[in-house]
């Protein structure tokens, strides 16, 4: 019999009580193996579940007897038994072991992972083995959790889904943190007779980099088909090494037609609430798991409840500083009109003045993208960041410029070529309409549901400057 032909349970649907007492096969990995004079006890993980299963096993069964020795913490195993009502603690079930298999031995000796927990920090050197551990595995199961729900999301809305490009030859942010997509030879690039590297002998015939967004392309899609989505990695090469930021991430970006300002809040609102409250139900015992972890702050779970149900507070940007500069705190940077909010202005807004998440909007304009639509005031224009207590800044939106000249203006003004652009000018001249979108940073959504405070822990292979392993 091939393994193909025998379907293993699943654990985590033998703790929901989703299987009858009865014969079945199990498969996994080896959590814990301790075995005394008249039995055998092997906690087996199958990677659904932070709970194991329990395999109770009569030492001599001979398919056990001759693999005990190499039944160590992460050996791979297949068993056959019975699934039995368990008379032990804690456990509705336990698996009594009639034919046992050892389908690869783990050695001990050189196994980074042991029993005893691991710190995050030891978890990031071994990119290859953390999913095994209880809190990584619980994390990308919510990861995964939370990628379904964001589509169920859209799609329940009759949003379409876009694939934008990952290559690309504009910059949406315009903020040149893009990294270079080039196949030109590094140390003898071709130059053209002003001595500039000559992209047009590039394998694209043009100079091309990673998206740091699929707005500019979503915007396409949002005046042909009135609203739509992009889920995607992003890419930055802004030199931040922090706890928030990674030079790859997942981005969620709407974009929506004949929608302005408030029409995106509104969006906004409703799918931050709809994806943690879906994650809450769906993943309920790892979030309890994570959430009872001692470095994660105690009342995380209540936070969540909160982000799901209330309602969230609303200040233009003139109001924060006003905020800030009353308050008569000492902050790092001194707040002042015209400057970008610091983490620490953020979160005094978020956790003390309006107790919430927040959205800030109206920023001066000068702090922000080209896109953005200039407000009447000519001095702000309507965008609009979405503040999470703790973490700050975890959206980023706006409605965008739709005046074809205002836009330009503003293109130039940027210093970006106007030529480049021409695509996204001429979508203003043909039908336009007033249009507003936003983009959520998946990893700090997760770094808000797991309690996990650092971003290298909620995406698998994390890269950040100076470091891209794997
Ligand atoms: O505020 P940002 O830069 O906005 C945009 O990219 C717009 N084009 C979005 C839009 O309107 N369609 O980024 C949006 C969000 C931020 O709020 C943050 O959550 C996340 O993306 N983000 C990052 N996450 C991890 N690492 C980084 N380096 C990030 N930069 C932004
Ligand atoms: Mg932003």
């Amino acid at each position: 019999m091939e393994f193909a032909d025998r379907q293993p349970i699943r654990i985590s649907d033998v703790h929901d009580e989703g299987y009858a007492p009865g014969r079945y096969f199990a498969r996994g990995w080896v959590k814990t193996h301790r075995r005394s004079k008249n039995v055998a006890f092997i906690e087996l993980t199958d990677g659904t579940s932070v709970k194991g299963l329990q395999l109770v096993i009569n030492p001599s069964l001979s398919s056990y007897l001759v693999a005990e020795a190499q039944i160590g913490t992460g050996a791979a195993i297949e068993v056959s038994g019975q699934l039995v009502p368990s008379p032990a603690k804690g456990q509705k079930f336990e698996f009594q072991v009639e034919e046992f298999s050892l389908v690869g031995s783990c050695d001990p000796e050189t196994y980074p992972l042991q029993k005893k927990g691991h710190t995050l920090e030891f978890l990031r050197e071994q990119l290859h083995l953390r999913p095994r551990s209880n809190t990584l595995g619980a994390v990308f199961r919510i990861r995964s959790a939370a990628s379904f729900a964001v589509h169920k999301f859209f799609r329940d809305r009759n949003f379409i889904w876009v694939h934008t490009p990952i290559i690309t030859t504009s910059d949406c942010e315009g903020a040149g943190e893009m990294f270079r997509v080039t196949t030109l030879d590094l140390s003898n690039p071709p130059r053209d007779d002003k001595g500039h590297i000559d992209f047009s002998q590039d394998f694209f015939k043009d100079e091309a980099s990673l998206t740091v967004s699929g707005q500019l392309e979503a915007e396409i899609f949002a005046l042909s088909h009135m609203n739509c989505y992009t889920f995607g990695p992003t890419f930055r090469s802004e030199n931040s090494n922090t706890s928030r930021h990674l030079s790859e991430f997942w981005m969620i970006e709407p974009e929506m037609a004949f929608c302005d300002l408030r029409g995106d809040m509104k969006v906004a609102e409703d799918f931050v609430k709809e994806v943690v409250r879906s994650v809450l139900q769906e993943c309920a015992a790892d979030l309890e798991f994570l959430h009872a972890r001692e470095w994660v702050e105690a009342d995380t779970a209540k936070v969540l409840e909160q982000v799901s149900e209330t309602r969230y507070g609303v200040m233009t940007y003139d109001e924060v500083i006003n905020e800030l500069q009353k308050s008569g705190r000492k902050f790092e940077y001194e707040p002042h009109w015209g400057a970008d909010l610091q983490a620490e202005h953020e979160r005094f807004i978020t956790d003390e003045v309006v107790k919430g998440p927040t959205f800030v909007i109206n920023y001066p304009k000068e702090i922000k993208a080209f896109y953005m639509r200039l407000n009447e005031d000519e001095k702000t224009v309507a965008a609009m960041d979405l503040l999470v207590p703790r973490l700050g800044e975890i959206i980023g939106g706006s409605q965008r410029e739709e005046r074809e000249a205002v836009l330009r203006s503003k293109i130039e003004a940027n210093g970006m070529p106007p030529e480049l652009y021409w695509w996204y000018l001429e979508l203003r001249k043909f039908g336009g309409v007033p249009h507003a979108g936003f983009g959520l940073g998946f990893e700090r959504l997760l770094m808000y549901l797991t309690g996990i405070q650092n971003i290298r822990d909620v995406i698998p292979f994390p890269r950040h400057p100076g470091y891209a392993k794997f």
